[in-house]
């Protein structure tokens, strides 16, 4: 009986969590220059040229973010949280809108493993001039 109270309390809670937590709004294209970039290495500079081609559109020049993508300067995407897989994963098979209102990611094409580790190497070098 006491266990079942317990339960209960501890299911309350995370339901009244739950609700209570508002999901992120989508960040509208975010202003680049709040954005540091630092000085990229050579593997980066290659990343940013299939980002620019094959991720920008939708997830912004620096990947600041649009209307169509977040940003992954965000403590989100930083390599705990999102790990270098999941951006694989993300380009390979798309990904359903899950985290914020912007629709589902289409999966991408015409794009390699090889490329799309370059420009993770691109990504997680801007994070971490941005302190994530
Ligand atoms: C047509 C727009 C569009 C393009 C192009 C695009 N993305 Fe996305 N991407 C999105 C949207 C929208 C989301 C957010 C989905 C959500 O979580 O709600 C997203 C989410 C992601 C995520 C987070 C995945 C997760 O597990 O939550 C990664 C990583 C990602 N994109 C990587 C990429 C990479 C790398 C490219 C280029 C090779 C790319 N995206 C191109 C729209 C796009």
């Amino acid at each position: 009986m006491r266990n079942i109270i317990i339960v209960t309390i501890i299911t309350l809670l995370g339901a009244a969590w739950y609700f209570t937590q508002e999901k992120p709004s989508n960040q509208t294209a975010q202003n680049t220059t709040s954005i540091i970039v630092p000085e990229l290495t050579a593997a980066a500079q290659i990343g940013e040229t299939y980002f620019n081609a094959k991720c920008a559109a939708c997830h912004g020049i620096n990947g600041a973010g649009t209307q169509k993508g977040p940003t992954f300067i965000n403590k989100a995407y930083r390599k705990g949280h999102h790990a270098d897989e999941s951006f694989q994963r993300a380009a390979k098979l798309g990904v359903a809108a899950h985290h914020w209102r912007f629709g589902n990611m289409p999966p991408v094409a015409g794009i390699t493993r090889a490329e799309v580790t370059k420009i993770i190497v691109y990504i997680r070098e801007i994070q971490a001039a941005n302190g994530l």
